[in-house]
């Protein structure tokens, strides 16, 4: 379900099935994303228009989505890093110049399931709560050489039955802000199964994951 919501200065898109419920927004503006509430729970003009695109950029999933009617600034503007964020007992937070199976993504952030049971592969539909799924957000840093360039474009090409082969420069960072590798292509484990989290150890085979 998508919604869109135009204000006086920025108009903000709202796309459900992609919101993984981290509740950054109705947390730190419960008055532009008003929760539980009948009627319009989205409100634009609540705050002024940097503060509303600022809500945007800090939506991890990439379901907000705002711009501004004038069109000279928008929250989905490419990052200066490409980064993933290995989420503590959740998914791969994705922020870059994004493809996903060669198609170019609307916006530049989405959460991608890494415990294997999302309906909604490979992006994250929050399944691992009820799944218990745990897997540190703090691996091990892996001895790594900067990247000459930190950004340009992502692909990530899910692998039949496997892993999430990622293509394109890109820093590893954990729940905490540490950078653990940097690469420039990485095959990620997405049915929950590695011993070697967030890289894939081929466990996918033994355990019989099967996604497309
Ligand atoms: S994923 Fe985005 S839309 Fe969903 S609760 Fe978090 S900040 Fe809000
Ligand atoms: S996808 Fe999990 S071990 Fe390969």
């Amino acid at each position: 379900m998508v919604e869109v919501v135009r204000g006086r200065e920025v108009t903000v898109t709202f796309d459900g099935t992609r919101c993984i419920h981290s509740r950054n927004c109705v947390l730190s503006h419960p008055d532009v994303f008003v929760p539980n509430v009948r009627g319009e729970w989205i409100r634009p003009d609540a705050r002024p228009a940097d503060v509303v695109l600022a809500i945007g950029r800090n939506c991890p999933s990439g379901a907000i989505s705002v711009t501004r009617n004038d069109g000279t600034a928008t929250s989905d503007e490419a990052p200066l890093v490409n980064t993933v964020r290995i989420r503590e007992n959740g998914p791969l937070a994705f922020e870059a110049e994004l493809s996903i199976r060669g198609v170019p993504q609307k916006g530049p952030r989405a959460t991608l399931c890494r415990c294997g049971h999302s309906r909604t592969k490979p992006f994250c539909d929050g399944s691992h709560a009820a799944a218990g799924f745990t897997a540190t957000g703090e691996p091990p840093a892996r001895e790594f050489t900067p990247l000459e360039s930190r950004l340009g474009p992502v692909n990530v090409e899910p692998q039949p039955n496997g892993s999430l082969k990622v293509t394109g420069n890109l820093e590893i960072v954990s729940g905490t802000g540490r950078t653990v590798n940097a690469v420039r292509q990485v095959w990620l484990c997405r049915c929950g199964q590695s011993r070697n989290k967030p890289y894939c150890d081929s466990s996918h085979k033994a355990a019989g994951f099967v996604a497309d």
